[in-house]
């Protein structure tokens, strides 16, 4: 029996990785805040085994608590997939709103390392697991409006990176994967319930879909054991790194 779980479980891409690793002998434990959408979820993931776990990713105390709280049964968790982020707002550096950076950083940042370090001693003293965080093409090629959630991502790429070393010796793996544009929840969220604006995002262009990146995980996941993912770096075919931009006065 594999233990899975996944943060921000409840829409986008981490639902579409439970609903690609819902297979018997595998319990999913679905993490976020709106447990309506979980129940929905864990409705589709049969015959894969569930459990869902409202928490809110920004609260560490909840985190320790859930963790602590899990079934016996449970507390080994075999894989941890911290995906629960997101971006807030686009405004530049100098118009962002203070409190959407904070909240960028508890969600993508803190909650993202509490979860791991909830985690992985229990893997280290099992001798085995495999961490996968969600980061983004955002913490690689930066973009106007970015500057918080990029930097955010580039420390969760970094985070990857430096665990494999901290890791190295063990069996425990690690990989990193780094979406471009994803039409999933994401610029709801950005744009604060703006469903017009976020959906110009999408509009015209074809996008990745949520199942492009959870098969990404499987990938990563399902590689032999003596083989680490380190990193996947995917975009849409129709998205491409802009490169530097230059300002000019006449
Ligand atoms: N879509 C893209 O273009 C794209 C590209 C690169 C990387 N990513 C990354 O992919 C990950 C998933 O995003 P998505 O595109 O699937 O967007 P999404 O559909 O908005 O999903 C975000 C998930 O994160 C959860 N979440 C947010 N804040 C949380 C909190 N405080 N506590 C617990 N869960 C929380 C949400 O659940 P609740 O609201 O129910 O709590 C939701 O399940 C994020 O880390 C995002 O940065 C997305």
């Amino acid at each position: 029996m594999r233990t899975i779980f996944i943060t921000g479980a409840s829409s986008g891409i981490g639902a579409a990785c439970a609903r690609a690793l819902a297979r018997e002998n595998t319990t999913l434990i679905l993490a976020a805040r709106r447990e309506d959408k979980l129940r929905d979820l864990a409705a589709a993931c049969a015959p894969a085994r569930t459990h869902i776990l409202p928490l809110d990713i920004t609260d560490s105390a909840a985190i320790h608590a859930a963790l602590a709280g899990l079934p016996s049964d449970l507390q080994a968790i075999d894989v941890l997939i911290n995906n629960a982020g997101g971006a807030i707002g686009l405004e530049g550096a100098a118009e962002a709103h203070l409190e959407d950076w904070q909240r960028m950083i508890d969600t993508n940042i803190t909650g993202l390392i509490t979860m791991t370090r909830g985690v992985l001693p229990g893997m280290k003293a099992r001798g085995r697991g495999h961490i996968i965080n969600i980061s983004s093409i955002a913490g690689s090629y930066p973009y106007a409006g970015a500057a918080v959630y990029g930097g955010c991502k580039a420390f969760v790429t970094y985070f990857s990176l430096a665990m494999r070393a901290d890791l190295l010796g063990t069996s425990i793996r690690v990989s990193n994967i780094e979406p471009g544009m994803v039409e999933t929840d994401f610029s709801l969220v950005r744009f604060k319930g703006d469903a017009s604006r976020a959906a110009s995002v999408y509009a015209g262009t074809a996008p990745l879909k949520a199942e492009d990146i959870a098969e990404c995980v499987r990938f990563a996941l399902d590689a032999p054991a003596h083989v680490n993912i380190n990193r996947i770096e995917v975009m849409p075919t129709m998205q491409a790194p802009g490169g530097p931009v230059v300002a000019r006065t006449s």
